[in-house]
Parts: C-alpha cells; structure tokens; sequence
C-alpha cells in the first residue's frame, strides 16, 4: 500500500476538476493530480498560517525562490543561470500570454505543434499574432514526432516566434535531442524565438530524460524563453508558482516592460510552497513517479486489452495519456460519449486542436484505485452499441 492509494475526497473544495460535473461523474480530466501535497510542502504552508500574519514578503523570501531556482536547473541539467535571468511568475499560462505580449505585434506569426494544450494555441493572440498550427500525426505505430521538415515548411518571412510544448501535453511524448536539436537549427537559421512550455518536465516515466531546448547551445539559449514551475510536480496549480527563464538581455527588458505595474511576484505560500518542494520534498517525487508509472502501464495494459480498437499514444512523460477512439466510429466526440455513458469525465479531443472529437485526453494521476474504477466504466461501454455508431465503415 502506497500513501499514494488513499482517497481524498475533493468535492466541495473549490475543486474545478471534482466540483464541475455531477457527482457520479468520475473526473479523470483537468491537470492536476488527486494526491496531497508533499508533507514537507504542507509543513511549510502550516507554518505560514500558524504564524497568522500574511503580509508583503520580503526581498529575501524571493531571493531564497530565486537561488532554489538555480541550484534545481543546476542540478538536473547542468544549466547555469543568473538571478537576474529568472522570472518568477504567477503561473505558465501567464508566462506564455505574457511573452507573446512582448515579442508580438500584428503581422507576424507564431508557429504552433498541435495538438496542444490549448492556451499555447490561444497564446499568440495575446500578441496580435497569427497562430500557425503545424500538424503533428501518428506513425503506423501510434507514436508522434515533432518532426522539423513539418515546422519548416510553415515557416515565412512574417514567423516570430515557434510555441513547444514538451513534456508534450496532451501526446506524452519526451522529445529526443535530435528533434530538439532539428528544432534548434530552424530557429537559429529562420531567426525565430522559441517559447518553451517545460512544465512537465518531471515526470520522467522510465529511460527518457528532460533536455530543455535552452540548453542545446548559447545560440540557442539567447533566443528562447522557458517556462517551468513546480506546480504539476508537486500538485500544488492553485498556488501559482512559475518561472520564465530569459538569458537574453533584450527580451528580458521587454518582458518586464510589459509586466510593470501589472504582474507581480509571488506570494509568500506559493513561495515557501516552491523552495520547500525544490528543497525537500525528492523523494516524495521518487515514489510519485514510480506509482505513475505503474498507473501508465495498467492503463495502457487495459486500453489494448479491454478497449478493443482504441489507440493509446505511448507516454514516456506527463501524466496525461492521449487517447484515439476513431475505431469507435462515434455519432458524437468521445469525450461525450463516455461521459454520458460511462460517467467518466476525459478531456476532449478539441481542447487541444480542430477535427479531434475522436480522441481524448485521460488524467491517470489518481489513486489506482480510481483509475481502475474508471477503466471498468469505459470498458463496460466499448465498443459502443451500433446505435452510437456511425453507419458507414471509415
Ligand atoms: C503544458 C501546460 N502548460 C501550462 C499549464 C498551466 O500552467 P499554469 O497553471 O502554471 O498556468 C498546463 C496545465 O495543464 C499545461 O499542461
């Protein structure tokens, strides 16, 4: 038995994924994970509140967030970066809205993989900047690739900006140096900045490991804008911890110029939540990332074996599978079908681009537990009965 077993009850708890559909509905859907926090992460909160007084944090609070920080991208990638070139932020879609703010302006484009987590799509609006999607598709095996023959052929003189997203929400994927690097080359040959969603970068599930793209090379670092947090890691999204990670001066001064008096800092939970999780809490995350890796492989066991036709994208980071019910030939979009029939709440298959009702996002970071209970639902609905099916075959 493992801590990460137990049920916690969240309805009730201004809880968007528990509290949104009915309470029959199982919710496997939004981000976050139904496990408590860290202990260490939750003494620190305690003390906060024991203490009673919430008032203004002080410069040595932020620079104590800054310096936990340098010392994690130190430690896990070897990656050297001044105080002055992090950020902290109230949250990754703030970031990615932010920049794009910064560096956009009517005319230009941004150049999006998709499917994707749907604010990067939304992203370059911020910036009065055309969003160009690039279409990511499966191999004969189900896997995807972010693959820069694709990218290069959206790219025109008006391209600004290309948004990656990886770990890969919704698809799991991890991506390789070498596609990273075919990523890299493009930017630095068509003069493109790259704003990096790296928010899932810890969760490893096996052999493969995090690159951040600004890593790759000094070239590299000077043209890319990443964003990481410790709110998905830690399951701890309702505080609002994140951090833009600029090493160029230029895009640096622009992204406070448009922060000025606007958005601010931390505060001081989020704060002492960020340096009590980078600080204390591994080998809490050890075993989170054992058990979701267990939780991955039951599911992808279930999906081939009980699933009959139903299409699981490998998932070698996140905690999020990517899920292809085409072989259903469903009337309506899966996520509705199940959700009616099965009382199991994915998300849909469009939150993450246009022409994907057929597939949906499933959220395994649950107590086993729950996952097995919603495999049973889905399972007991597939496949669907013909009159939920369309009558013609493809
Ligand atoms: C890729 C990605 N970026 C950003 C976010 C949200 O980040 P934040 O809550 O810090 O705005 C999520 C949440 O699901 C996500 O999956």
């Amino acid at each position: 038995m493992s801590h990460f077993d137990r049920i916690i009850d969240r309805h009730g708890t201004d809880c968007v994924k528990w509290d949104t559909y009915g309470p029959d509905v199982l919710p496997m859907w939004v981000a976050d994970m139904d496990f408590a926090a860290p202990p260490k992460v939750l003494d620190a909160i305690r003390a906060i509140s024991e203490h009673g007084v919430l008032g203004y944090g002080s410069q040595a609070g932020n620079l104590a967030l800054l310096t936990a920080w340098q010392d994690r991208l130190s430690e896990r990638y070897g990656w050297q970066v001044a105080v002055e070139e992090l950020i902290p932020l109230p949250g990754v879609v703030v970031g990615t809205n932010l920049v794009c703010r910064a560096i956009g302006e009517p005319g230009l484009e941004a150049l999006v993989p998709e499917p994707v987590y749907g604010p990067l799509r939304s992203a370059p609006s911020y910036g009065k900047m055309k969003m160009v999607p690039v279409t990511l598709s499966p191999d004969s095996t189900g896997n995807y690739h972010l693959a820069s023959d694709a990218i290069r052929v959206a790219i025109t003189e008006r391209s600004r900006v290309l948004i990656l997203c990886n770990p890969h929400n919704p698809l799991g994927r991890v991506f390789t140096r070498a596609e990273l690097e075919g990523v890299a080359e493009l930017a630095l040959r068509h003069d493109l900045l790259i704003l990096s969603d790296e928010i899932h970068c810890d969760f490893m599930l096996g052999e493969s490991r995090h690159i951040p793209i600004a890593t790759l090379g000094e070239e590299v670092a000077r043209r890319t804008i990443t964003l990481m947090a410790p709110s998905k890691t830690y399951n701890i999204a309702g505080l609002h911890s994140s951090v833009a990670i600029v090493h160029n001066p230029e895009l640096l001064a622009r992204l406070k110029r448009e922060m000025a008096g606007i958005v601010q800092g931390l505060d001081i939970v989020a704060r002492a939540a960020t340096v009590a999780a980078f600080r204390h809490s591994q080998p809490w995350l050890d075993e989170l990332l054992g058990y979701l890796q267990a939780n991955r492989d039951l599911l992808s066991q279930a999906v081939r074996e009980r699933l009959s036709g139903v299409r699981m994208a490998p998932c070698e980071g996140t905690y999020l599978a990517w899920l292809d019910f085409s072989a259903g030939r469903l009337t309506e979009p899966a996520s509705v079908y199940l959700r009616r029939q099965a009382r199991v709440a994915l998300n849909a298959g469009t939150d993450f681009g246009p022409g994907l009702e057929a597939y949906a996002r499933l959220n395994f970071g649950c107590p086993r537990s729950l996952l097995e209970q919603a495999i049973e639902c889905m399972a007991a609905v597939w496949p669907p009965r013909s009159e939920y099916q369309c009558n013609t075959e493809g």
